[in-house]
């Protein structure tokens, strides 16, 4: 048997996003998913259509309560979910203060079941009139933003000390709306693909500074707890693993593809932000020159999204990412497995190399595995089944799957037990 201990105080939980769970957004996403193209194209495909409309999802809006007490119930001491900026801001310049009142209540809520929350301003979905306007292709984009994300911070920060701007905006989304396209759309282009990067990113340190300066205020005012100095603001990034290989091209291609996919934003925006929060789901092969691809060994396979596992892959990762010198929250690490015979070794795995991370020297702060529920993946709708807890989508009932218990007793402990050493 072999025990690795996190450190004292290291968080344990799981993550969500808004439009993923919480059913009924009416979105930029929630617009395509129904747009008359949409439709025809995933019946082309053979596909039935409503198997990818977000709908009512998990029903989360309304059983958000129902939801943290399972994650309390799994020992979770964290938890990340994000905030729908169609419901805080539905027309422009128009705050709905209901929808904040429901956030908070959300807050309140994690904070009376003994979780922090970690909040993240934006995931993947715009407001109608922004996205009319755009999105974050235009140029006024950061000013937009940045005011959404100061009436968020003002309304929340007696409560919430962990804020993430943006989630995975430079990488996934950038290059699924503007590369492949297989998201929703403003034209395919590299021109545009670049632009929308430099916007969010320009997006991304206006709103730092601006909510920093919230709590400077507040800090000289107010009685909270949370103050400039212990309220961190970071942003989350997708990155896979790009090994090397013995090919002198293939080498110098993935290192220069990593460069530019896992490093630019820390690179370029350094010290406008307080952590990293990493995403780490798969190893990337790709470029191949000079070799022969089938002779790689796929080690273990993510079936429902075509992934390739590769637990040591977040070690390098990791390790990478040191080099910011910034604490590092993994805020998102988890497998579609919706018959759970994966998804333990999958989380122990990850986490055995996430601990030697550690003992080499990075500062990991938490893990929070992707995700609490079952949810609407995206253009892939309600296949790939991610959560720690099943949904049955007819009657939106939560069933607990072992492999949550498995976690829960990591949590509990703060630490891993396996059988045999790796
Ligand atoms: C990440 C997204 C998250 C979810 C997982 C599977 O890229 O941030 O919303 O879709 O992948």
């Amino acid at each position: 048997m072999s025990i690795y201990k996190f450190p004292d105080g290291f968080k344990w939980g799981s993550a969500t996003s808004a439009h993923q769970i919480e059913g009924n957004n009416h979105n930029d996403w929630s617009e395509w998913e129904s747009s008359p193209e949409r439709i025809a194209q995933l019946k082309k495909e053979g596909k039935t259509p409503s198997d990818f409309i977000s709908g009512r999802a998990c029903d989360s809006y309304n059983r958000y309560e129902e939801d943290f007490d399972i994650a309390k119930k799994l020992n979770q001491n964290i938890h990340r979910f994000s905030i729908e900026w169609s419901r805080i801001e539905p027309e422009e310049g128009k705050f709905d203060f209901e929808a904040i009142k429901h956030y908070q209540r959300l807050v309140k809520v994690l904070r009376d079941r003994g979780m922090e929350p970690m909040v993240t301003l934006w995931h993947f979905t715009n407001p109608i009139w922004f996205a009319e306007k755009g999105g974050f292709l235009n140029k006024k984009s950061p000013e937009y933003f940045t005011r959404y994300a100061k009436y968020v911070v003002d309304n929340l920060k007696d409560e919430v000390g962990l804020w993430i701007t943006f989630n995975e905006a430079l990488t996934v989304y950038a290059g699924y709306t503007n590369l492949t396209a297989i998201w929703p759309s403003r034209g395919r282009g590299i021109l545009n693909f670049l632009r929308m990067r430099r916007n969010i990113s320009k997006a991304h340190v206006l709103a730092y500074r601006e909510v920093k300066k919230i709590y400077d205020v507040s800090s000289n005012s107010s009685q909270s707890f949370l103050t400039s100095h212990n309220v961190m603001v970071g942003i989350t990034e997708n990155n896979v693993y790009v090994p090397d290989t013995k090919n002198f091209w293939t080498i110098l291609v993935r290192r220069m593809y990593k460069r530019f996919r896992n490093f630019y934003f820390f690179k370029e925006n350094t010290p406008h932000y307080d952590f990293i929060g990493l995403n780490y789901y798969h190893i990337s092969r790709k470029p191949f020159f000079g070799e022969n691809k089938k002779l790689v060994s796929k080690q273990e396979f993510m079936k429902e999204m075509n992934w390739e596992i590769y637990p040591e892959g977040i070690y390098h990762v990791l390790k990478d990412l040191s080099k910011f010198k910034k604490p590092i929250f993994i805020t998102e690490n988890g497998i579609a497995d919706g018959a759970d015979l994966q998804r333990e070794k999958f989380i122990k795995d990850h986490l055995r190399w996430i601990w030697q991370a550690i003992q080499d020297g990075v500062d990991v702060r938490g893990y929070l595995y992707w995700s609490l529920l079952d949810n609407f993946e995206w253009h892939l709708g309600f296949k790939p089944r991610f959560g720690l807890v099943e949904i049955d989508y007819a009657t939106l009932e939560r069933k607990i799957r072992p492999s949550a218990y498995e976690y829960a007793k990591i949590c509990r402990e703060n630490e891993l037990k396996v059988e045999s050493l790796y």
